[in-house]
């Protein structure tokens, strides 16, 4: 099993698997990121490919694949270790019994037994794909997006899962089937299209599905299961997130239809939350791909008051927001069909900075010679994000102020009206303390440094482990603990492989992590000064040296405060002196 862990670990690259979920950027030869543990507003994590680890410097938060895995996926090492040797293509030699199948792998088959179910009830089913066609849904888009339907059968689905094995109980905790008065098990979704949904990763959590007609309720969509929270999954997102890293933008809209239209429309960053309003879950999620989000909401009522809810949200997250103006009555969807993927398109790419969106709104429906309309345009100036925002509302409003003829004296009394509003309230938004990325606490010596960062080169390995190896080699505390750490791990010596497998073999953890954070650090700089990282000899030489020094130091003070005499005392530096002339 040691060997199959190595094997792994040596053909894992992190920064693709951690890529899979924060959007890296390269930092010669490590990456960094905003930090998936906690709400991280500047990039604190890197990660490091070369040794195998992760690490945040704001949270602290450190691993490496498996404990990265095992975190994000929230399984136990056993199953990790499955992942991993599934992506590295290793064989392990010993394989699980299904039995022994964590409770999150059998809940994801029972999803996935019910998928199958739902594709196949549709192409079985006329009144539901007459539904999609009617819907501009071809069997392009019911493939791509794994569209299904649930007959309208009392349990039908349930007696399926069950005949599969799966137990119903557990279903019924998937949002998947109930329980009837008499102990019974029915479905939960009846005569309705299904529109799987999929978490970040891809896995199968939730469905939602729709009547092919009218009625109530439109929608149902699983509730908060143990697979699945709605707070946290956008609709599309596994589809979009390479558009979304590739752009730096995200599209959301209302619906699943829509998604779907978007993504129809080569909008391809296009997710939506699910029968909720936008949370600040939904953004820092978002927020590790993309710094802008354009907002693409109905233009009804309802529609834009979510889109103002969304707004506060995604503002509060650090987002750069747009607005879509949408025609009066459609969403992405009818767009689509009535007007065209290049009509949606242009929605997305003519969205506005919420300020001129607002003005726009507020003018659309209030006439100016209303005093609720100046009431409300100041309250949206006093809101804008920059004054630049605010100058250009300025000029667009002096047109429609009322009783005045020349313009630059309309534009003034805006401006005074404005800076009375200002100064009459607190600011309500305080900048936002920006956190620097903290360096790390230079606990080792410039000398131990330089040994052990060493020990990564094939041709200084040697030397630098045998001074690791002599009693009393390095000058500082953590320098000794992790010289001992390195020599207990390796009583043969470094083994000439791969530094993530062998890194991985120190122990405690944190010693390992110091040892990484070394060499992260040593890399960053090198790479900011554009010099490569490789330690050159001469550089070993003279650490070694001056460790030997400060050796010597240590031990006539040690024999001074043992209280040896003068004459002894001489006898013993003579004596290290020729010591050291022999090894010269
Ligand atoms: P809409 O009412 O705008 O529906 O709800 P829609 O997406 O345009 O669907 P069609 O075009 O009428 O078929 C937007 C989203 O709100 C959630 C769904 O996620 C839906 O896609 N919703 C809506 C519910 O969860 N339940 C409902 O009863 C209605
Ligand atoms: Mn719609």
């Amino acid at each position: 099993m040691a060997d199959e862990v190595n094997e792994i670990r040596s053909r894992i690259d992190l920064a693709d698997l951690i890529g899979q979920r924060v959007a890296l950027k390269r930092v010669g030869k490590n990456w960094k990121g905003l930090c998936p543990f906690h709400d991280d507003r500047n990039p604190s994590f890197y990660v490091s490919p070369s040794i195998g680890r992760y690490r945040c410097f704001a949270c602290g938060a450190t691993g490496d694949a498996f404990t990265w895995v095992m975190q994000t996926q929230r399984v136990d090492f056993p199953e990790a270790l499955e992942i991993l040797a599934g992506i590295a293509g290793v064989r392990l030699s010993r394989q699980r019994r299904p039995d022994e199948r964590s409770e999150r792998q059998q809940h994801l088959a029972a999803m996935q037994a019910a998928l199958e179910f739902f594709r196949e009830e549709l192409r079985r089913s006329k009144a539901a794909r007459d539904y999609c066609a009617r819907r501009g849904l071809d069997d392009a888009a019911i493939d791509e997006w794994e569209l299904g339907y649930a007959p309208d059968v009392e349990a039908a689905l349930a007696t399926r899962l069950q005949r599969a094995g799966h137990s119903l109980a557990e279903c019924a905790s998937l949002f998947l089937v109930d329980r009837d008065p008499s102990g019974g098990f029915f479905d939960k979704f009846r005569g309705r299209l299904i529109f799987p949904i999929r978490n970040e990763r891809g896995e199968l959590v939730a469905f939602g599905g729709r009547l092919l007609g009218d009625g109530h309720p439109k929608y149902i969509n699983s509730g908060d299961t143990p697979l699945f929270r709605k707070s946290r999954v956008l609709y599309g997102f596994p589809k979009a997130r390479a558009a979304i890293q590739a752009s730096g933008r995200a599209v959301l809209v209302e619906g699943y239809l829509d998604v779907i239209a978007c993504h129809r429309a080569d909008v391809r960053q296009a997710v939506a939350s699910l029968g909720t309003s936008l949370t600040a879950e939904h953004a820092q999620l978002l927020r590790r791909w993309c710094e802008e989000v354009a907002i693409l909401y109905d233009a009804d009522e309802a529609g834009q008051k979510a889109a103002d809810r969304a707004y506060e949200v995604l503002r509060e997250a650090g987002f750069k927001v747009r607005f879509a103006l949408m025609p009066a009555g459609e969403d992405p969807d009818t767009l689509l069909r009535t007007k065209g993927a290049a009509a949606v398109r242009q929605a997305v790419e003519q969205a506005l900075p919420p300020t001129d969106f607002r003005i726009r709104r507020l003018a659309a429906r209030v006439p100016p010679s209303d005093e609720a309309f100046w009431q409300q345009a100041f309250e949206i100036l006093a809101e804008a994000e920059s004054e630049l925002d605010v100058e250009r509302q300025v000029a667009f409003l002096a047109g429609l102020y009322p009783g005045v003829r020349d313009p630059a004296a309309a534009q003034n009394a805006i401006r005074r009206q404005l800076q009375r509003l200002r100064t009459g309230r607190a600011r309500r938004r305080a900048p936002r303390p920006e956190r620097e990325t903290a360096p790390l606490a230079p606990k080792l010596s410039a000398a131990e440094r330089t040994v052990f960062l060493s020990l990564l080169e094939p041709s200084l390995r040697t030397a630098a482990f045998e001074a690791l190896r002599q009693e009393d080699a390095m000058e500082t505390e953590r320098g000794a603990a992790l010289s001992r750490a390195i020599v207990v791990a390796f009583p043969q010596g470094i083994p000439d492989a791969d530094p993530k497998v062998w890194m991985a073999q120190i122990e405690p953890e944190e010693l390992r992590q110091e040892f990484a954070d070394l060499v992260v650090d040593h890399q960053t700089k090198a790479s900011a000064r554009q010099i490569p990282d490789a330690i050159p000899e001469e550089f070993l030489l003279d650490a070694l040296e001056r460790l030997n020094a400060s050796r010597q130091r240590r031990q006539i003070q040690r024999l001074k405060e043992e209280g040896l005499d003068d004459e002894r005392l001489r006898e013993l530096a003579e004596r290290l002196k020729r010591a050291q002339q022999r090894k010269e």
